[in-house]
């Protein structure tokens, strides 16, 4: 096995010196904060060789062992920060029943005291080097106006599921802006490029440039936004996670000609039906010494912000945007000269992007992806991240990136869509065999869009990491429950807990329909119109079809309902609360297809109760929102305050308009609507509300052979514009004051058709 030590030294080289070099206060810290009551009740040991005496094989794993002290102390211990964090967080869930979960939040404080005992130590290793989080655009759509606490928050949850690499791109527009002002640029030039706080995922990408809704990105936001990536790099090194910077990718402000008359820069692609003046980013070339130039600027002034930390830098120059040429020797040469640039300013380096590019254009032919794969001669100097792997693998098309380390990624959702959904099978069985089948794979990882529901997926997969066997999906989402749902003292979980998600196991998340391979969206959430909404496959736009029988969801639902019901300590559980309501959503958005299709056909048939039928499809929006009022992960209204918070002044509007603008029209003119739509109270209640009661008055007043899709869509458009800056929230229900319980049973009352048990 001393092949796979050569095709990973420089990786493993940087594992070793980031993990290794700092003590475990980090995890002492995590403890604090998490378990108050528990702080003297773990003891850390950190020993770069626990467990691994087999010799070059086992060193590229992390180890684990937990094991209680006579004195009740549980002793960790590991060769590595994140084996430590990984080993604690499996004493938490599989002993404890404790565990920490987006949205819900942590429970781990809910752990019994005293500790439970361990007669037998757990042991683990990992099969993989890396485990890897977060992908470009998640910092859009999900943490764009996150908070230190929300940060605080997601890095323990990724430290416990045994993350060791993440992405670190908060504040990026700060170290831009002090490279471009070293090379000459002025601020004049500098801050028209950037995008608004929803979209710099997408600037950063060289896909868009240019800030729409009324405002350049404000100074305020680029300095408070350094502020905080200060804090989440200095929190991710003590907790074991080695940080992937930014590097410059090439990409610049339009006005640099003026100041840098030489600079060699070509005009980029179009992106995402965009107006010319907000895409076609101008690409510097990387033969220009301009751009060596700049790359030590971004490098330095992050190495003199944070430290050394990290030798992993995310650089992306070709994100769904053609190159100039494809002529093979200059792919080759742009990334020879991009690989050089990079090694000028850290001889360490290590150029990390991802694989997402070959898959999305027909472009990307083999010679073309070896010739730009190959500019980088050395492979250890590249990491690829295969950002589909569940659904697109590539790695195999690609001999695995010629040799290139690469990571498995389960991407599984675009731009936050909620639907319950995931393939088990591919992320248990096809990630091992993965491990099997190529050498240069290096790690796991997680490449979501948006951190949305449906997290039991990437739980599963991070735990997968620790297994060198496919983990049993039904016994995983029974152990899952039991952690889920422990409260303290308050009783045993009921068993129609249990069968709820073995149901869910063996349905939504185990799709076998391979014509959709990422999460669905509701229909309720897409502009309206008499075709063209149900059963959309492929992948883009999103798709919309059910890929189980919608009757087995109605009976989780019931089953959870049930078990609450004898339990009603249940009904205050935050997980509980979030679970149920998400099952609700779902549970509505199927039925809503039914009543749809039903408005349709009578409409198509002539009928005259338009009205009528359109009154019931009203109403269930309404209800969705009230049900979705209850809990703040489902709330616009909670988003548009975090938006605002992070402002004093007029900001303030702007950035709500960001948010408001991301979910709904994304883009100055509706250029991806709906890409990035969202079932949440406010957003269901004022915005597809309202577009359904246009498009039923639209109805009621016209002949079905009068129907005509562009009236009705700029009738829509103009409610869709309007919306997109207002700045308070006109939701159809106030937000309900009865009990979640009780909503939840009128609802019942009031739908006995969708409730109704098979
Ligand atoms: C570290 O672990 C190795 C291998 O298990 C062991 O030989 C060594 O004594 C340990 N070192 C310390 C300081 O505990
Ligand atoms: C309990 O025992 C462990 C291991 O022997 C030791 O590290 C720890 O300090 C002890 N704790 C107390 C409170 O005595
Ligand atoms: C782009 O052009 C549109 C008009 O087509 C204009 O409203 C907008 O301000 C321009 N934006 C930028 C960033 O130049
Ligand atoms: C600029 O780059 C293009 C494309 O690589 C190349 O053909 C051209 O010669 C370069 N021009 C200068 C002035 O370096
Ligand atoms: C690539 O770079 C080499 C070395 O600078 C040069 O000889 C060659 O012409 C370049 N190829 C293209 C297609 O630009
Ligand atoms: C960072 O530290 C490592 C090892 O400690 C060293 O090899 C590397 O050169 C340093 N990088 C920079 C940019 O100083
Ligand atoms: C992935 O698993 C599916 C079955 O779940 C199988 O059909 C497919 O061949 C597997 N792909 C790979 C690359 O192993
Ligand atoms: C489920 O939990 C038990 C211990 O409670 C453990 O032995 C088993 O390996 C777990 N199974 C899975 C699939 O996680
Ligand atoms: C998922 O579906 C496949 C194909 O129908 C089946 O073989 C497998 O057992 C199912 N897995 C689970 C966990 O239900
Ligand atoms: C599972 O993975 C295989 C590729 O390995 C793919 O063909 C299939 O569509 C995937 N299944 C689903 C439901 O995504
Ligand atoms: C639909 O209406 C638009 C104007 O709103 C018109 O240009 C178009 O011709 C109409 N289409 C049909 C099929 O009547
Ligand atoms: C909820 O309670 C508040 C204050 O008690 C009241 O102002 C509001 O009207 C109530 N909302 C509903 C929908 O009943």
């Amino acid at each position: 096995m001393r092949f796979y030590h050569a095709v990973v030294g420089a990786l493993l080289g940087a594992l070793c010196q980031s993990s290794l070099a700092v003590s475990t206060d980090g995890l002492q810290d995590l403890v604090k904060r998490r378990l108050p009551d528990h702080v003297d009740s773990f003891a850390f040991s950190l020993n770069a060789s626990f467990g691994t005496q087999d010799g070059d094989y086992i060193r590229k794993n992390d180890n684990f062992e937990v094991s209680s002290a006579p004195n009740g102390t549980i002793l960790i211990h590991g060769n590595s920060l994140s084996a430590l964090a990984t080993g604690l967080r499996r004493y938490l869930t599989e002993i404890a029943h404790v565990d920490i979960y987006w949205f819900v939040g942590s429970l781990l404080d809910k752990a019994p005291n005293p500790l439970p005992k361990l007669d037998t130590p757990l042991r683990g290793s990992s099969i993989v080097p890396w485990r890897y989080h977060l992908n470009t655009v998640t910092f859009g759509y999900t943490a764009a106006f996150w908070t230190w606490e929300d940060w605080e928050l997601e890095l323990d949850w990724a430290a416990i599921h045994g993350i060791n690499l993440a992405l670190a791109w908060v504040g990026y527009e700060h170290t831009l802006r002090e490279a471009f002002k070293g090379v000459g640029l002025t601020d004049d030039l500098i801050l028209p490029f950037f995008s608004g706080p929803a979209f710099q995922p997408w600037n950063r990408f060289g896909n868009i440039q240019g800030s729409w809704g009324g405002s350049d990105l404000p100074l305020d936001w680029i300095n408070k936004q350094f502020e905080l990536q200060k804090k989440i790099v200095a929190r991710m090194v003590e907790l074991g996670i080695t940080p992937v910077l930014p590097a410059f990718p090439g990409f610049v402000p339009e006005g640099i000609s003026q100041v840098l008359p030489e600079a060699n820069v070509t005009t980029g692609a179009t992106w995402g039906g965009f107006p010319n003046n907000y895409t076609q980013v101008n690409f510097l070339d990387p033969f220009d010494p301009l751009f060596s130039e700049l790359q030590k600027g971004v490098i330095n002034e992050q190495i003199n912000a944070f430290g050394n930390v990290t030798n992993i830098y995310t650089l992306d120059q070709y994100n769904e945007i053609l190159p100039a040429s494809g002529d093979t020797g200059y792919l080759h040469n742009v990334s020879y000269n991009t690989w050089q640039g990079l090694k000028a300013a850290d001889p360490s380096a290590i150029w990390l992007m991802q694989g997402w590019l070959f898959l999305t254009n027909d472009f990307w032919t083999d010679s073309r992806i070896s010739a730009y794969l190959g500019g980088v001669e050395d492979n250890n100097d590249m990491l690829i991240l295969d950002l589909f792997s569940e659904t697109r693998p590539y790695w195999q098309q690609t001999k695995s990136y010629y040799g290139k380390p690469w990571i498995w990624c389960q991407m599984n959702d675009f731009g936050g869509s909620m639907s319950l959904y995931g393939q088990v099978m591919n992320i248990t069985i096809n990630a091992t065999l993965a491990v099997a089948q190529s050498e240069s794979l290096v790690g796991f990882g997680s490449s979501m869009e948006s951190e949305q529901g449906n997290e039991i997926k990437w739980d599963l997969l991070f735990d997968q990491a620790w297994s060198a066997d496919p983990i049993d999906p039904v016994e995983y989402f029974s152990n899952w429950t039991y952690s889920r749902y422990t409260w303290g003292s308050y009783g045993d979980i009921p068993q129609e807990l249990f069968t709820a998600w073995e149901i869910l196991a063996k349905t939504a998340y185990n799709n076998t329909n391979s014509s959709t391979g990422v999460t669905p969206k509701a229909i309720l959430e897409l502009a309206p119109s008499i075709k063209g909404l149900t059963d959309l496959a492929g992948f883009y736009p999103n798709p919309t079809t059910v890929n189980y029988d919608p009757a087995e969801i109605v009976n989780v639902w019931n089953l959870m309902v049930k078990g609450a019901n004898g339990n009603t300590w249940l009904w205050e559980h935050p997980s509980f609360q979030y679970d149920i309501i998400d099952v609700t959503r779902q549970v509505l958005a199927n039925a809503f297809i039914d009543y749809y299709n039903n408005l349709v056909s009578s409409y198509t048939a002539g009928s005259h109760e338009i009205s009528e039928k359109g009154e019931n499809i009203l109403d269930l929006l309404t209800d969705l929102d009230t049900v979705l009022s209850k809990n703040k992960a489902f709330s616009l209204k909670d988003r548009i305050s975090s938006a605002r918070s992070w402002a004093e002044d007029v900001d303030k509007d702007f950035y709500e308009y960001n948010i408001r603008n991301q979910v709904t029209l994304w883009g100055p003119d509706g250029e991806i609507s709906d890409y990035a739509s969202k079932s949440w109270a406010g957003l269901v209640g004022s915005y597809y509300h309202s577009r359904w009661s246009i498009f039923i008055e639209y109805l009621a007043k016209t002949d079905f052979a009068q129907y005509n899709d562009t009236t009705l869509s700029s009738q829509l458009r103009v409610f869709e514009n309007q919306w997109q800056t207002e700045t308070s929230l006109k939701a159809s229900t106030s937000e309900a004051n009865s009990t979640l319980e009780s909503i939840l049973h009128q609802l019942k009352k009031s739908w006995p058709s969708i409730f109704e048990s098979s």
